[in-house]
């Protein structure tokens, strides 16, 4: 198949993704990664557990309402829930979408400056993505990292090399039926001011759609996954909640184009609180645009899920995640009042964080 049969298909599906008022759940953590979240809650990475744990999440009555889409890794997509039915067809029990990470990791990116990466995971794309598409999935992620220091990062390379993985990672999982979500992650690490998060924002993001324009990405059939333009974590200049919100919003209108459905935030290491925050100001101010803002959160949506679920508790797990969700849904339509819903607001930041 190709992207032009895929095409009316890829576009319905991304309307989907981002359709008023749900956003993404973000569960695609690696092996090792969920197994730092477990060990946080003293619960041993098995395959079991990890399965009790997404099990739980897919299993929560009424989490559709909020949610349009599930993010998975690959073991889950392939994976049956411990009562035997497969994890996909939890989701879709939900209304879910079904989608799937398909980079497999960052390297060192030669002759960049030492911190910056490449995403790899292109050979045989295509393929691969095909088979995810048989398994149930319809979208896609694939995450780039790009990072600010005082020492020139990031550098043209990186920005360059980051900017077309995405944009052919994009067009490869397109011709196989799937959406891409198209991630440049800006990390918080360092002591940049916002200015400058935002000016680097703007050029990389010009940058994938630019590349994306030489593929010849589908862009109603995408969606962009950006960081909010924050200031850096060790800035000593902190920006408050309206001046993030009006700055990404100002990055994001001089740099995506019209045609991209939908942005759907990261958290990055912001607080539950605050990464609801700080999406519920941005659908409140005046917008040029008319994309859908909303979340793809990973940690802002499971942290206190999973303190609340413990290994065992399965009803308090699914109260924590379906509060979350419904004041992200909140704040996707400017609707969410602060501390209306239990939360945590214990930073997640951490520096040099691997995914
Ligand atoms: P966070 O919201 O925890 O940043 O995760 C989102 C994600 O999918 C990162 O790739």
């Amino acid at each position: 198949m190709t992207l032009k049969y895929y095409a009316e298909e890829l576009k319905k599906t991304a309307k989907a993704l981002a359709q008023p008022g749900k956003g993404i759940l973000a569960v695609d953590e690696s092996t090792k990664t969920v197994g730092k979240r477990l060990s946080s809650i003293d619960v041993e990475n098995t395959e079991d557990n990890r399965k009790a744990y997404r099990g739980m999440l897919f299993t929560s009555a009424g989490l559709g309402e909020f949610i349009s889409g599930a993010i998975l890794f690959e073991e889950t997509l392939f994976q049956n829930h411990l009562d035997g039915e497969p994890m996909v067809k939890k989701l879709e029990g939900l209304g879910i979408l079904p989608g799937i990470k398909v980079d497999t990791g960052l390297r060192p990116l030669p002759g960049a400056n030492a911190v910056e990466t490449l995403c790899s995971g292109l050979d045989g794309l295509v393929e691969r993505a095909a088979d995810y598409y048989a398994q149930g999935a319809r979208f896609a992620k694939w995450r780039a990292v790009l990072q600010i220091t005082d020492d020139g990062a990031p550098s043209e390379l990186s920005i360059k090399e980051n900017a077309w993985g995405l944009a052919r990672y994009a067009r490869s999982v397109q011709e196989s039926g799937l959406v891409p979500i198209i991630e440049p992650e800006i990390l918080m690490d360092g002591d940049h001011d916002i200015e400058r998060t935002a000016a680097v924002q703007e050029k990389v993001i010009k940058e994938v759609y630019h590349a994306c324009q030489i593929n010849g990405v589908l862009l109603e059939g995408t969606l962009l996954k950006p960081s909010m333009t924050v200031p850096g974590a060790e800035s000593s200049t902190k920006s408050d909640p309206q001046q993030v919100a009006e700055m990404t919003i100002r990055t994001m209108e001089r740099s995506v184009p019209a045609s991209v459905p939908g942005i759907v935030f990261l958290s990055g290491g912001l607080s539950e609180e605050a990464a609801s925050i700080y999406l519920n100001l941005m659908n409140s101010i005046e917008r040029k645009a008319k994309w859908n803002v909303s979340f793809s959160y990973g940690r802002a949506l499971q942290h206190s899920c999973l303190k609340a679920w413990r290994g065992t508790d399965l009803a308090a797990g699914q109260k924590a995640l379906l509060a979350r969700a419904q004041a992200n849904s909140e704040a996707s339509k400017g609707n969410y009042v602060a501390g209306s819903q239990p939360s945590s607001d214990e930073a997640l930041f951490v520096a040099g964080y691997t995914y």
